[in-house]
């Protein structure tokens, strides 16, 4: 029946199963690509198959009649999509059977892994201070509680705790809440002069949301040495900021708090990220406190030095102009692929 021949339901649904017949047994019969194709094209093709001809047709049916006609339609060309989906070419006779190799197959999208965005900036950094000279030291993150707090000279139940609440583990040990233990593990394990940078996870008892994570990277830098005074701690970490957020990247240091440090400092660097320059916090610094080197079994007569904490998680955020820091941790291919 010519499609434009309808006028009925009946006729409607009598077409659609001629159709469906014709094109099941057309999918069934190609026995080479071409023909496949060309059954195809005849059938499910877009503009002048059969069944975008008959869907033309639904417009000249009565209106309650519409409906099931539409859903018929559609599930008679679903199965037609299928059977066209499953058909394969059958071989001539006499052909050689090749199964380990079939050209029709998709080829496989190659995969290549990429340095996670965080990795990324603390591999840079650790780069820019291994020629100043500074090696890699590590430390656990089920650390101590004298070396995450008592060695760093916070005095029992002092203020400064409530911003490093964490996960407590019994016997003493916690979630580190920075990497300053580092410190003390390093001057009680090597003689100065020191120089070193700890990389790594600490955790603090903080929501979950676009601007904080109960885990999250830090990285320490240390230098003890004889006669070492805030001069070299600003020469370094200017040095530092030149290289890392461009040759003429302004620094500032403003007044801070911290136990292990005295004097103490927060670092900030002007960038532009696009909307004109800001000023940045990327670090808490300062002279390592006296009683912390005691406390390492330094003599603080003969011994000074200084010591940074910064978050290489934020760093990567302003730089790639991440806007969640959940995004660091979600482990979506379709973020992380953009780092590749
Ligand atoms: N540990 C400090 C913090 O987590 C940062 C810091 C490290 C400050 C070293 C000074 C020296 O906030």
């Amino acid at each position: 029946m010519a499609a434009s021949a309808i006028s009925s339901l009946k006729d409607f649904l009598d077409t659609l199963d001629q159709i469906a017949a014709r094109g099941l047994a057309a999918f069934a019969a190609a026995d080479t690509t071409e023909r496949l194709e060309a059954a195809r094209v005849e059938f499910l093709g877009r503009t002048s198959g059969a069944f975008t001809h008959l869907s033309q047709t639904l417009g000249t049916l009565a209106k309650d009649e519409r409906r099931e006609a539409g859903q018929r339609f559609n599930d008679v060309r679903t199965r037609l999509e299928d059977a066209y989906s499953h058909a394969t070419i059958t071989r001539p006779r006499g052909a050689a059977e090749d199964h380990a190799f079939d050209a029709s197959m998709p080829a496989r999208r190659t995969w290549r892994g990429s340095l996670h965005p965080v990795s990324i900036v603390v591999d840079e950094i650790c780069e820019i201070f291994r020629e100043l000279g500074f090696t890699v030291a590590l430390g656990p993150e089920a650390e101590h509680e004298w070396y995450n707090f008592g060695a760093l000279n916070f005095p029992a139940d002092h203020p400064a705790m409530d911003m490093h609440d964490t996960l407590y583990l019994g016997k003493g040990r916690l979630l580190r809440t920075h990497t300053s233990p580092v410190q003390v593990r390093t001057m009680q394990t090597y003689t100065p002069p020191i120089r070193v940078l700890a990389p790594g996870n600490a955790y603090r008892r903080d929501f979950f949301d676009q601007t904080h994570a109960p885990v999250f990277a830090q990285l320490e830098g240390l230098a003890i040495d004889e006669g070492i005074s805030f001069a070299d701690l600003k020469a370094i970490l200017n040095l530092f900021a030149q290289r890392f957020f461009g040759p003429d990247t302004p620094t500032r240091f403003g007044p801070s708090y911290f136990p292990f440090t005295e004097p103490s400092a927060q670092m900030e660097v002007e960038v532009d990220l696009g909307v004109g320059p800001r000023w940045m916090e990327i670090m808490g610094c300062g002279l390592v406190h006296p009683a912390v080197l005691e406390a390492a079994g330094l003599d603080s007569e003969r011994y000074s030095g200084w010591a940074f904490g910064m978050g290489p998680g934020r760093i990567a955020m302003s730089r790639y102009k991440i806007p969640d820091i959940r995004l660091l941790y979600d482990s979506h291919l379709r973020f992380l692929e953009q780092f590749g």
